[in-house]
């Protein structure tokens, strides 16, 4: 019984990798004290407990535990049950052209890089990531855009709260800004609906089904919400850190075919989402370790995606990689909704810096933010050069 993997170690929080892969090489299936669960660091292992939905349980109920009801959405549930409400929200997004939305996000983009132009050193997190993550969900759910600042807030307090069980302190600011975010997300539900995702599956719900799945639906649409923004806008950070420290690869991606496999490689070789949690429902057995029923696993998504027996060169930023099936955006039938989403912000993001006349340059070291879920900076200072 290990616990050499602290994710939220200041050497760890500055670059997991190392410490990863050692785990992965000594014991590469160890209990994790601190949170309470085994950890797994192989591709295969991780894959495997994703997929895997009748053996290992996303929805606490199946193991004994209990959800309360406003955090009942298509995050929560497992199939059966969640089938509905997440084939409503894919279906729907199917439906939605992105192509607008990934244009009106490059030159949101464009034109908050004229504004920061000849301006000295400026935050990349504050200036571009929040930006850019809230109008673009905002856009693709058809909602007005609530301020970026205020709302960065309310997300970071609900986002700091998933490390709740390392620090129980964190928990109580989490449960007050869900309520901002429910507030928020009831005043869509109240209003005549605008064009987009949101109008979409209100209307697919509307006559035909009944309190349940309605709650599900406007749960899941904070998810897309809250989710979707606190993961693009620490993907954004990542991805602008990774390009500042590989030059020529910002370049490279002018390319449209590296530009498409290019943004899957940022997310793969420093994703946002540093792992997630099943509960096995029944005794098993993985990597010759065995778990018992009731136990919890963590599936360490930033060690799966740099483990060398699933990737060649997992070490290395590879623009053209393909295939790239690794786990940024989870896999089964919990893996992410917003991938086509993130995938054309992202893309915008790094076609806006390719368009504009001043070049981005690294403007110091960068603070990384102090969570274990969540891979992100709070602060990124960048200078845009003539
Ligand atoms: C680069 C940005 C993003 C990354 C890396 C990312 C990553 C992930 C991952 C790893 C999961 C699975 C977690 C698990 O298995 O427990 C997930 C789930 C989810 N994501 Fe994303 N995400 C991103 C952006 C978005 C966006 C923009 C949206 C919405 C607009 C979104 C909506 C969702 C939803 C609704 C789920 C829950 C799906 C379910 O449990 O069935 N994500 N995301």
């Amino acid at each position: 019984m290990t616990d050499r993997y602290d994710p939220l170690d200041p050497e760890v929080l500055c670059d997991p990798y190392p410490v990863l892969a050692e785990q992965r090489e000594r014991e590469p299936v160890f209990w994790h004290e601190g949170m309470g669960s085994w950890a797994l660091t192989r591709y295969a292992d991780s894959m495997r407990v994703l997929r895997d939905h009748e053996t290992f349980a996303r929805d606490p109920r199946r193991s004994g535990g209990k959800v309360p009801e406003p955090s009942l959405s298509v995050q929560t549930l497992d199939p059966p049950q969640q089938n509905a409400v997440r084939s409503l929200f894919m279906t729907a997004l199917r439906a939605q052209d992105l192509t607008p939305i990934e244009e009106r996000a490059r030159l949101l983009v464009h034109e908050r890089l004229d504004q920061l132009a000849g301006a000295g050193t400026f935050d990349v997190v504050a200036e571009i990531a929040v930006p850019l993550s809230v109008a673009a969900v905002a856009d693709l759910l058809g909602v007005e855009p609530p301020p970026h600042g205020e709302f960065a807030a309310v997300s970071d307090a609900i986002m700091r709260s998933m490390d709740g069980g390392l620090e129980p302190a964190l928990v109580e600011p989490g449960r007050l800004a869900r309520r901002q975010l429910s507030d928020l997300v009831d005043s869509w539900f109240t209003a005549s609906a605008r064009p987009g995702l949101l109008a979409r599956v209100r209307q697919a719900t509307a006559d035909t089904s009944g309190a349940r799945a309605r709650l599900y639906v406007k749960n899941t649409a904070r998810v897309m919400f809250q989710g979707g923004y606190s993961t693009m806008a620490a993907a954004v950070g990542n991805a602008v850190h990774t390009l500042l420290t590989h030059p020529g690869a910002l370049e490279r991606m002018r390319e449209r075919t590296l530009l498409v496999t290019g943004v899957d490689e940022l997310v793969r070789f420093d994703g946002p989402v540093q792992g997630t949690t099943r509960t096995a429902v029944r005794s098993c057995r993985i990597g010759g370790v065995d778990i018992r029923a009731g136990q919890k696993i963590v599936t360490l998504f930033a060690a799966a995606n740099r483990d060398p027996a699933a990737f060649e060169r997992a070490d290395e930023l590879v623009l053209d990689r393909t295939p790239n099936r690794h786990l940024g955006y989870g896999w089964g039938p919990h893996a992410c909704i917003g991938t086509t989403v993130a995938q054309a912000g992202l893309r915008a993001l790094v076609a806006a810096l390719n368009d504009h006349p001043a070049r981005l340059a690294a403007a110091g070291e960068g603070v990384r933010r102090r969570t274990a879920t969540m891979r992100a900076f709070d602060t990124l200072p960048a200078a845009l050069l003539p």
